[in-house]
């Protein structure tokens, strides 16, 4: 991983101004920001690991946890809401067995909510990979998961 990080930080320079651009590089390269990677942030802009650990709070876009394949994030915002996201969170949560901000065992999944992703009229809206599906409804859910599903999978347990 050494080797990976220090070629990302190789395109910028030392300006602390960096640090977002350099998280979000860090995240496209392993779908997260793995924690090791942060001593090698720290010494490149020549700032704290508190630093970094006080952006990464800050801003829920980065996650310091692996996630899976497919980031699924269902609207939360209140016009989403009125329009029923809460069942299609449980629902979510139901089939995955997950509940929101976890990831499915089989690391397909990540699961998260968020407040208004500014297509409100479209609501409920589910985001898969920065994908939008509107007008959610339960009995869609199971044919949006599916779509993201490697084909071989099995479909037929019970
Ligand atoms: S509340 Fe869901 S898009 Fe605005």
């Amino acid at each position: 991983m050494s080797a990976e990080i220090e070629k990302i930080l190789e395109e910028f320079d030392h300006d602390q101004r960096n640090l977002i651009h350099i998280l979000h590089h860090v995240q496209a390269r392993y779908a997260y920001i793995p924690p090791q990677t942060i001593s090698y942030i720290a010494r490149h802009l020549k700032i704290s690991e508190s630093e970094i650990y006080g952006v990464l709070t800050f801003y829920k876009g980065f996650s310091l946890e692996p996630r899976g394949k497919h980031l699924v994030t269902v609207c939360t915002g209140t016009a989403c809401h009125v329009r029923g996201a809460p069942r299609i969170v449980d629902e979510l949560e139901r089939k995955f067995d997950i509940e929101v901000t976890e990831t499915t065992k089989d690391k397909l999944f990540t699961l998260e909510t968020v407040n208004c992703v500014g297509a409100c009229a479209l609501g409920p809206i589910v985001v898969v990979d920065g994908e939008y599906h509107g007008q959610m409804k339960i009995s869609k859910v199971d044919k949006l998961i599916e779509k993201y599903k490697p084909a071989k999978e099995n479909k037929s347990k019970s």
